[in-house]
């Protein structure tokens, strides 16, 4: 069984730019291949806890030192890294917030991202423990990006070197741009969305 999990990190529902592109991913990926089964972890409407001190002792500690009270701190997060492990292919559509990933995404990350769990410490770096999987973020936000915008994307760096840290390199953004800004600006960003997805779907799964 080939799983498509999709992650959602608007709180906005219906209204969500980045969710609503997330599900047209989804669709046309699914339609090319209908044995995929989809799983979705919506952070947006079911927000996850952010790690509190309990997470924070146990994820540090050696797990043969970990008892019952660990164990049990670990449960959401060994239950996020399982279902992130078991997919196939990652849709994750966000907004971007202050100019990164707003604080829900935050703490799925800071769920999956653990030391001797999905990454391990070497002398030369920092090596994923999770095998590569195509992720497709679909980035929604109010103004521009790129070098002429009057903001910078510490979303599209971030995410692509979080990823990479666990293992997961096979990772492309496409920017959802000044959602904000009017009909005609939106115009052209779906333009650019559909356009996008005509490539995704021609080759999403066949390039595997
Ligand atoms: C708290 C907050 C912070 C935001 N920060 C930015 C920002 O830094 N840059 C930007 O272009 N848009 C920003 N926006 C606008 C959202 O990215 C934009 O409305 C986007 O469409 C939201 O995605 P969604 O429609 O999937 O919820 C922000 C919105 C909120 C509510």
């Amino acid at each position: 069984m080939m799983i498509l999990l999709h992650i959602i990190a608007s709180a906005r529902g219906e209204l969500s730019h980045s969710r609503r592109a997330g599900q047209a991913a989804a669709q046309a990926l699914l339609t090319q291949c209908p044995s995929l089964t989809l799983i979705e972890r919506n952070l947006g409407r079911f927000p996850i806890p952010h790690p509190d001190a309990r997470f924070v002792e146990a994820s540090l500690m050696p797990e043969d030192q970990r008892g019952d009270a660990q164990h049990a701190a670990l449960t959401l997060s060994e239950t996020l890294i399982d279902e992130l492990d078991t997919a196939d292919f990652v849709v994750l559509s966000t907004p971007m917030h202050n100019f990164t990933v707003p604080s829900v995404l935050k703490a799925w990350l800071d769920h999956i991202v653990r030391p001797r769990r999905t990454f391990r410490i070497t002398a030369s770096g920092k090596i994923g423990l999770l095998r590569d999987r195509p992720v497709r973020i679909l980035l929604a936000c109010g103004g521009a990006l790129g070098d002429a915008a009057e903001q910078i994307d510490f979303a599209t760096p971030y995410l692509r070197y979080v990823f990479a840290t666990i293992g997961i390199t096979d990772l492309q953004v496409l920017p959802l741009e000044n959602l904000n800004r009017g009909a005609g600006a939106q115009a052209v960003t779906q333009a650019s969305l559909h356009a996008w997805l005509d490539r995704f779907s021609s080759r999403a799964v066949t390039d595997r």
